[in-house]
């Protein structure tokens, strides 16, 4: 007799029932097939192949030149890797602010190439109607407030964001018309933790911060932020799990050594 372990898979309906319960929601970006593999057996809830890809990846400046073709590999390499979380992908700067068609046609598009669960955009009331029109083609949306990194242009920094009476109020009435467009949850990036507050009591939909403070439903990260790949990024909000920059240079140079030294391969390692 074979047994055969039911894996409990995270749905956009378990992140509401979380809510609900208020159980926290942990998420996290990946962007291949390895690292997503691991964060699933951590137990990881959700992970986000983020546009960030552009930065951390590609090593661009913004996340404004990554392409709909590269997300979609990312996001194929992550769906490989998992058994349990649910799987967020961007839709990149330039796929969906035109028009509601385009913006349906990139998601659709996504949906069927990678085999994620569901896709971010960034925005609020600009890009609702094209929410509208993803959601009723059944394909859940991530909304994502705040700062929103495809407009980096437009802010001309990356800086906390709503901190004046007149952005925070478009913001809370942006996240209550990504609510009643169909949104299953709402990044919220680097605003006022006292905003992010009223926003996530406002909703009956969990938002999931990064850098807007800790009465968030849920909490993201970049996952090289978190583990400490980066060591020229150190923000206020950032909590930094390992120091993989200084790890992975020792044991580089550890191998670099053994090899000039010809202990690298020994008696054992070989055929
Ligand atoms: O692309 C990304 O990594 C994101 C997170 C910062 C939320 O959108």
């Amino acid at each position: 007799m074979s047994v055969h372990t039911e894996v409990k898979k995270v749905t956009t309906n378990t992140l509401l029932k979380m809510k609900a319960a208020g159980e926290r929601i942990s998420m996290l970006t990946a962007y291949d097939y390895s690292f997503a593999r691991l964060f699933d057996a951590a137990g990881i809830d959700v992970i986000l192949v983020g546009d960030s890809a552009s930065n951390v990846m590609a090593g661009h400046e913004t996340t404004v030149p990554i392409t709909i073709e590269q997300m979609i590999y990312h996001a194929q390499s992550v769906v490989r890797g998992i058994d349990r979380c649910l799987v967020v992908v961007d839709l990149p700067f330039g796929t969906y602010q035109s028009n509601p068609d385009i913006a349906l046609a990139s998601a659709i598009r996504v949906m069927k190439e990678t085999g994620g669960h569901s896709i971010k955009l960034e925005g609020g009331e600009e890009v609702v109607e094209s929410i509208r029109r993803i959601v009723r083609a059944g394909i859940p949306v991530m909304g994502h407030l705040g700062l929103t990194p495809q407009s980096i242009y437009k802010f001309g920094t990356y800086t906390v964001r709503a901190k004046e009476e007149e952005e925070a109020e478009k913001l809370r009435k942006d996240a209550l018309l990504l609510q009643e467009a169909g949104c299953f949850a709402i990044v919220l990036e680097k605003i006022p933790a006292q905003l992010a507050k009223e926003v996530s009591e406002s909703l009956h939909i969990p938002t999931i911060g990064i850098g807007a403070g800790k009465f968030c439903d849920g909490q993201v990260l970049v996952m090289h932020d978190m583990l400490g790949i980066n060591n020229d990024f150190n923000p206020r909000f950032l909590r930094k799990y390992l120091n993989m920059h200084d790890q992975v240079i020792a044991a580089v140079q550890h191998y670099i050594e053994d090899v000039r030294s010809h202990d690298f391969p020994n008696e054992q390692e070989q055929y």
